[in-house]
C-alpha cells in the first residue's frame, strides 16, 4: 500500500446544520412550510435528531473518531425570534455548544445562514426584500460580538445559489416562488448579505476568517443531450459555480467548496430538482444521484485556479442507509482531493457531510447521510463501519491506496 498524506494541519471533520438536526425549531419559515405538508409522506423535523439535547453525546462521539474540526449552523430565528430581541438563553446554549467542542479538541466552523430565515423574516418578503442583507449583517455582528472567542472559522451563507433557485426560481422550497425575477433579486440581495455579514464580522473581530459555502458541480453532457444543452454549458457553469464567488471575491479570507455530485445541464434548466442528476452508466446514491469522485478533484482545482484563496469542501457525501457504498465514496473522493492538493490547490480542511443522520429538507428523513446513524423512535446513536474508517484516516492525516502495479501488467 502507498501512503498519501494531506498537509499539516489539516482540518478533518463532519457537518450538520440547525434545522436539520437540533429538533424544537419553530419560529421558521420551514416549521411553517413543514405544517402545510409539503415534505415527503407529509414528514415534519419535528424533534430531529434531537441535538439540541444531545449535541455533546453526538460530538464527543465525533472526537473519538478522530475528528478535530465540525461545521455546524446557528439558528437564526431561535436567537432572534422576533426583530432585534435578542434571546439570552438560546445565545448561552450555543456558548455551551461551542465550549465543549473546543473542550474536546475540535474546531468550530460556524454557519449563519444554513437555508432557514426567521418567520418575522419571512413575512416581509425575505430574500426579496432590499432590507433583508441589513438585517443578516445585524445578526452577523451579533454572532461575532458573542461567540468569536470560540469560533474557528466563520461562513456566512451556505449554498445561496441553492437557496435562489429552490426558493425563487423553481418553487420547491419555501417561500416556493416561481420566477426568475424573483430569482435574481433573491440572489443580489445574498450577494449583499455576504458583504454586510463579512464587514460586520471583521469590524469586531478584524483577524477573523470569513468566507462563503457554495455548491459546487461538474456539467457533463450525457448520451441523450440535445444541441440546446450543449450550448447552455458554459452559462450554466457559470452561473451555477462562479457568480456568485465572482461578486464577493474580495470579501473573502477562504472559500468553502460543497460536492455531492455531476449535473447534466438538463437538470439545472429544465430539470427536476429532486431527483438529482441521473447516473447514466455510473453507481448511485439512495437518492439516485452519480457518485462521480472525479469531479471534486476538478472542482478544487478549477476554483483554486481562478480564485487563488484557500479552500475547505464544506460538505461531501452520500445517502446510503445500509452504509455499502460510503467507505468507497470516502476513500474515492479523498483520493481525488488528495490529487488537486498535490497539484497546487490550497485545500485545508474536509468536511463530510454529515455527523449523523439527519432531517433532508423536502426528501424528509428517509434519505441517510450521517457517519453516525440515528433511530428516530429512540435517538438511539449506532456508528456506522464508515466512520471507523474515516477515523483512520483523520488520525492517520492520510489515506492509504494500492501501489500502481509494474508497468506491462493489468
Ligand atoms: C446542504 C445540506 C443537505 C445536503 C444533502 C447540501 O446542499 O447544505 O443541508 O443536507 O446538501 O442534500
Amino acid at each position: 500500500m502507498a501512503v498519501l498524506r494531506f498537509p499539516e494541519g489539516f482540518y478533518w471533520g463532519s457537518g450538520t446544520s440547525a434545522h436539520q438536526v437540533e429538533g424544537g425549531n419553530r419560529h421558521n419559515d420551514w416549521w411553517a412550510f413543514e405544517q402545510q405538508g409539503r415534505i415527503r409522506d407529509g414528514e415534519v423535523a419535528g424533534e430531529a435528531a434531537d441535538w439540541w439535547h444531545r449535541y455533546a453525546a453526538d460530538l464527543t462521539l465525533a472526537a473519538e473518531l478522530g475528528q478535530n474540526a465540525h461545521k455546524l449552523s446557528v439558528e437564526w430565528s431561535r436567537i432572534e425570534k422576533e426583530p432585534g430581541v435578542w434571546d439570552e438563553g438560546v445565545i448561552e446554549h450555543y456558548r455551551q455548544m461551542l465550549s465543549v467542542m473546543r473542550n474536546l479538541g475540535i474546531a468550530p466552523f460556524v454557519v449563519l445562514h444554513h437555508f432557514t430565515n426567521p418567520l418575522w423574516l419571512d413575512a416581509t418578503g425575505c430574500w426579496e426584500n432590499p432590507d433583508t442583507p441589513r438585517r443578516f449583517a445585524a445578526f452577523a455582528r451579533l454572532a461575532a460580538e458573542r461567540f468569536g472567542d470560540l469560533v474557528e472559522a466563520w461562513i456566512t451563507i451556505n449554498e445561496p445559489m441553492l437557496l435562489a433557485a429552490f426558493g425563487y426560481v423553481l418553487g420547491y422550497w419555501p417561500p416556493e416562488r416561481s420566477s426568475w425575477a424573483a430569482g435574481l433579486r433573491a440572489a443580489a440581495n445574498l450577494m449583499r448579505a455576504h458583504r454586510l455579514a463579512y464587514a460586520a464580522i471583521k469590524d469586531v473581530l478584524p483577524a477573523a476568517s470569513v468566507g462563503v459555502a457554495v455548491n459546487s458541480t461538474v456539467f457533463e453532457l450525457s448520451s441523450r443531450s440535445s444541441f440546446l444543452e450543449r450550448l447552455l454549458v458554459a452559462p450554466a457553469d457559470w452561473m451555477a459555480n462562479q457568480w456568485f464567488l465572482d461578486r464577493i471575491r474580495s470579501q473573502l479570507d477562504f472559500i468553502g467548496l460543497q460536492y455531492y455530485s455531476r449535473t447534466t445541464v438538463r437538470q439545472l434548466f429544465f430539470g427536476d430538482p429532486a431527483g438529482g442528476p441521473l447516473g447514466d452508466d455510473l453507481p448511485v446514491s439512495d437518492l439516485g444521484w452519480a457518485i462521480y469522485p472525479q469531479g471534486l478533484h476538478d472542482v478544487c482545482r478549477r476554483t483554486w485556479h481562478r480564485y487563488r484563496l484557500p479552500m475547505h469542501v464544506t460538505e461531501n457525501g452520500i445517502a446510503d442507509h445500509a452504509d455499502l457504498q460510503r467507505k468507497l465514496f470516502l476513500h474515492d473522493h479523498l483520493r481525488c482531493l488528495h490529487e488537486a492538493i498535490a497539484g497546487g490547490a490550497d485545500v485545508r480542511g474536509y468536511f463530510h457531510w454529515s455527523l449523523v443522520d439527519n432531517f433532508e429538507w423536502r426528501e424528509g428523513f428517509s434519505p441517510r447521510f450521517g457517519l453516525i446513524e440515528v433511530d428516530y423512535a429512540t435517538q438511539a446513536r449506532t456508528v456506522r463501519d464508515s466512520a471507523r474508517y474515516y477515523a483512520t484516516v483523520c488520525r492517520g492525516n492520510a489515506i492509504e491506496v494500492p501501489e500502481p502495479g509494474p508497468p506491462g501488467l493489468p
